[in-house]
C-alpha cells in the first residue's frame, strides 16, 4: 500500500462491508483525505481517496479507489452550473484526478470531497434506511439521535447532495452524521476510527431504537393460509413453479434465477400487509436497477395447487408488464433511455419464497439480497411509523438515469452461453467434466451430476464457485433421482436450458459372455437413463418456453459394428435414435436435439481406466498405456481424440452458430471411415 491513509481507508471499508447490517452488497462508499508528495513539484499535495464506481466495500482493494486532488475537486464548486446540470460534474471529476486516478470516480464523490471531514462513510444500512423511509423520519431522527445526527430531505445522489451535506456539517459542528431521507446514512470523523465509530453508532442506535420501540407484528396479523409450507413441501413447490416463473421473467431477455426461502421472506409473505407494502416498492437508489420498482406477488395462499399457481402467475405477468410499461410511459421524457424490458426481477410466492433474476447468477442472487434488505427496511419503518418510500417519479429518474445507462453501455459484451443453464450427467470426470468446464468458460451456469456427490462437488469446485457450478448426486437410471437432479438445477439456477446426456459405462464382452445383468446395466444407464433425463428436463424446457438444447454423447459404436460389444453398442444405437425421435418431437418447443459420436477418448476417461482400456488393449494386442496412440493411428487424421475435442463439439452444437440444426450427429473420432454417417 503506497499511502498509510489509503491503507487505513481500505481496512475500515473492509470491516464495514463485511457485516451485512452495515450496507447492502456493493452499496455505499467511503473516503479519506490525506497528503502525499506531488511527484511533479516535490511539494505536499492534498488528496482524496474515495471508493470508485462499482465494487463492494467488503472486498475493496486499493485499485478500487479513485484518487483526486482535493484543491481541484473543491474548485468545482465555482463552476457548478446548478442542480439541473449537476450530472455534468461527473465528467469534470476526471480533470481532478491525481496521476492516473485509479478507479472511475462515482456520483457520490462530491459528497466525500465537499464535506469538511478527513474521513467520510456513506452507507445503506437496513436500520438507517428504515428511519430514512419512515413517514416521520425527520422527527424520528431528532428523537433517536438528538442533535448528533441531522435529517437531510430526499435528494437524488449527485453534486447538489454533496453541497447540502457539506453545509449541514458546517452548520452542525456537534453532528457526527446525517440520515439521508429515502436513501441511507452519511457519517464522518477526523480520524478513520472516529468515522467508523460514528457510522456504527448511527447504525446500532437506529437498530436498538427499532428493537425497543417497534410495535409488535409490523407487517400486520398473520394471513390465514399464507404461512410457510414445511421445508420439503415448499422446496418441491418451488421446483415445480421455478421453470414457469423463469419463463415469465425472461420474456424480454433470458435470465438466470435465484431462490430464497429465508424466514425474512416467508414471514413477510405470511402477514396481512405484504400486498400493500410490496406494491409501495423499494426505496434505496441502489435497488431500482436490481429489483425493479416493485415485485410480482402471487395473490394465492400457500396451499394453492401448482396448476392454479401457474395459471394465476401467467395472468399476473401480463398485468405486471402492462403496469411497468405504463410507469415508463408516465415518466419517460424524449431523452430517457429506452425501456429495459418490462418483466419482473423479483417474484414472491406465499408459503414458498422469493425468486430473483439477473443476467448471471451473482446478479440474480444480489437482487434477492436487495429485496431482503427492502423487507427489513419496511419492517423497521412500519414498526415505528409508516413506510414511505420516495416518489415514483424519483424512482424512475434513478432507474433511467443517463449516468446509469452509460454504465450499462460500458459493460463488456456477454459470453456466448451467458444466461444458459447446463445440466451435464456423468460430469465428475472424463468427457462430462471437460464439457462442463467448456460450457462454463463460455458463460453458462453448470450443474454437474454424477453417482458420487463428493466427486460431483469436487468437479464443480474446480470449475468455479457456486455462482458458476454446483455438484449434485444422481443415478440417471433411477427416475426419482433424476427428478431430484432436475429440481436441484431449477432451485440452483432457476431452470435448465442445455442438457448433456453423457453418463455412461462400458463393458466389452462377446455375445456369449454378456449376462442379462450386463445388458440391463448398460441399457439402464444409457438408453433408459438418457430417456429419463430428457423426459424430466423436457418438462422444464417446455414450461420455460425459452427453447433449449438436448445433446447426447452417443458413440462411434452407435453405427459401427465390431465384435465383443453387443450390450454397449446396442444401447448407444438406442441413444442415437433418441436424438432423432426427440428432435422430431421437441422442435415445436424450440428445443434442438443433437448428438456427438466420440471414439477412442482414452485420456481422462474413467471407462478406459476401469478395465475397458485393458480389455481393448488386449483385443488389439497393444500395451494399455499406448492405447491412445494406437487409436490415433487407426484414424484418418492420425490424431488422438481428447475429452476437450468432444466438449468443443457440444459447445458448437448448443452455441449461437448452429441455431438451425437439429437431429444431427457430429463424429469426433479423428476420422473413422467405417463410422461415416450417410
Ligand atoms: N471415452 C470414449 O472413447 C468414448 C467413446 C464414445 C462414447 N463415449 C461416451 O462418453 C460418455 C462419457 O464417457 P467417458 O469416457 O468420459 O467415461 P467416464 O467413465 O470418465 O465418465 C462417465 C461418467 O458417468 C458416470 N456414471 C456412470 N453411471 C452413472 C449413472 N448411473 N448415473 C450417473 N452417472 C453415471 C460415471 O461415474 C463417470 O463419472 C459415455 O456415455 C461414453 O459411453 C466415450
Ligand atoms: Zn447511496
Amino acid at each position: 500500500m503506497s499511502n498509510p491513509t489509503a491503507a487505513e481507508l481500505i481496512a475500515r471499508s473492509n470491516r464495514l462491508g463485511a457485516d451485512p447490517k452495515n450496507t447492502n452488497y456493493a452499496g455505499g462508499n467511503t473516503s479519506a483525505k490525506g497528503t502525499e508528495t506531488d511527484p511533479v513539484t516535490g511539494e505536499p499535495v492534498e488528496l482524496l481517496w474515495v471508493k470508485g464506481s462499482g465494487g463492494d466495500l467488503g472486498t475493496l482493494k486499493e485499485t478500487g479507489l479513485a484518487v483526486l486532488r482535493l484543491d481541484r475537486m473543491r474548485a468545482l464548486v465555482d463552476v457548478y452550473p446548478g442542480v439541473e446540470r449537476e450530472d455534468e460534474m461527473v465528467a469534470a471529476f476526471d480533470y481532478c484526478l491525481h496521476g492516473k486516478g485509479g478507479a472511475a470516480p462515482s456520483i457520490d464523490t462530491a459528497m466525500h470531497g465537499l464535506v469538511d471531514a478527513a474521513h467520510v462513510d456513506h452507507l445503506h444500512p437496513d436500520s438507517g434506511i428504515a428511519i430514512a423511509t419512515a413517514a416521520d423520519g425527520e422527527a424520528l431522527t431528532a428523537t433517536i439521535f438528538g442533535d448528533k445526527v441531522v435529517w437531510v430531505p430526499w435528494r437524488r445522489p449527485g453534486f447538489q447532495l454533496g453541497l447540502d451535506i457539506a453545509e449541514i456539517k458546517a452548520r452542525n459542528p456537534q453532528a457526527v452524521g446525517c440520515i439521508l431521507g429515502g436513501h441511507g446514512i452519511t457519517a464522518w470523523g477526523d480520524t478513520s476510527e472516529e468515522a467508523e465509530r460514528s457510522s456504527l453508532w448511527i447504525i446500532d442506535t437506529a437498530a436498538a431504537h427499532i428493537a425497543e420501540h417497534s410495535r409488535p407484528a409490523p407487517f400486520g396479523p398473520a394471513l390465514e393460509g399464507y404461512a410457510a409450507l414445511p421445508e420439503a413441501e415448499r422446496r418441491a413447490k418451488a421446483a415445480a413453479l421455478g421453470a414457469t416463473i423463469r419463463g415469465i421473467a425472461s420474456q424480454d431477455r433470458p435470465m438466470v434465477g435465484h431462490f430464497t426461502d429465508s424466514d425474512v421472506v416467508l414471514d413477510f409473505l405470511a402477514s396481512s400487509e405484504h400486498p400493500r407494502l410490496a406494491a409501495l416498492g423499494t426505496s434505496c437508489p441502489d435497488h431500482f436497477l436490481r429489483t425493479k420498482v416493485k415485485p410480482l406477488v402471487l395473490d394465492l395462499p400457500a396451499s394453492a395447487s401448482v396448476e392454479d399457481s401457474v395459471a394465476r402467475l401467467r395472468e399476473l405477468a401480463v398485468s405486471y408488464r402492462e403496469d411497468y410499461q405504463a410507469y415508463y410511459d408516465r415518466h419517460a421524457t424524449p431523452d430517457s433511455p429506452a425501456i429495459r424490458g418490462a418483466d419482473p426481477l423479483i417474484v414472491l410466492v406465499p408459503g414458498v419464497g422469493m425468486f430473483s433474476y439477473g443476467k448471471d447468477k451473482q446478479t440474480a442472487r444480489v437482487a434477492g439480497e436487495f429485496y431482503t434488505n427492502a423487507i427489513n427496511v419496511m419492517r423497521g419503518a412500519e414498526g415505528l411509523s409508516t413506510y414511505a418510500p420516495i416518489d415514483e417519479s424519483e424512482k424512475f429518474r434513478i432507474e433511467y438515469w443517463a449516468l446509469e445507462e452509460a454504465k450499462l453501455q460500458r459493460m463488456p459484451a456477454p459470453k456466448p452461453l451467458a444466461t444458459r443453464i447446463a445440466l451435464v450427467t456423468g460430469a465428475a470426470g472424463g468427457i462430462g467434466k471437460a464439457t462442463a468446464k467448456r460450457l462454463a468458460a463460455e458463460g453458462a451456469c453448470v450443474v454437474i451430476a454424477d453417482l458420487s456427490l463428493e466427486k460431483a462437488q469436487a468437479a464443480a469446485a474446480e470449475i468455479g464457485g457456486p455462482d458458476v457450478a454446483v455438484g449434485v448426486a444422481a443415478d440417471v437410471s433411477d427416475e426419482a433421482a433424476v427428478q431430484a437432479m432436475v429440481d436441484a438445477a431449477v432451485l440452483a439456477f432457476g431452470g435448465v436450458d442445455l442438457v448433456v446426456n453423457n453418463a455412461g459405462l462400458s463393458l466389452s464382452k462377446s455375445l456369449l459372455e454378456t449376462t442379462e445383468a450386463d445388458w440391463d446395466l448398460q441399457h439402464n444407464v444409457m438408453a433408459k437413463g438418457s430417456f429419463l433425463v430428457s423426459k424430466a428436463a423436457a418438462r422444464v424446457l417446455i414450461d420455460q418456453g425459452m427453447g433449449g438444447d438436448v445433446i447426447y454423447i452417443s458413440s462411434k459404436n452407435s453405427v459401427f459394428a465390431g465384435p465383443n460389444n453387443i450390450a454397449y453398442s446396442a444401447t448407444k444405437a438406442d441413444q442415437a435414435h433418441q436424438v432423432r425421435l426427440l428432435a422430431a418431437e421437441l422442435g415445436e418447443h424450440g428445443v434442438k436435439v443433437n448428438g456427438v459420436n466420440p471414439d477412442g477418448v482414452v485420456a481422462g476417461s474413467g471407462i478406459f481406466a476401469s478395465g475397458w482400456g485393458a480389455n481393448r488393449a488386449a483385443v488389439y494386442g497393444v500395451e494399455e498405456k499406448d492405447l491412445g496412440k494406437f487409436y490415433a493411428q487407426r484414424t484418418i487424421l492420425k490424431r488422438e481424440v481428447l475429452p476437450e475435442n468432444i466438449a468443443n463439439a457440444v459447445f458448437v452444437l448448443c452455441g449461437p452458430d448452429l441455431s438451425h440444426t437439429t437431429g444431427l450427429h457430429v463424429p469426433v473420432d479423428a476420422g473413422v471411415a467405417a463410422a461415416f454417417l450417410r
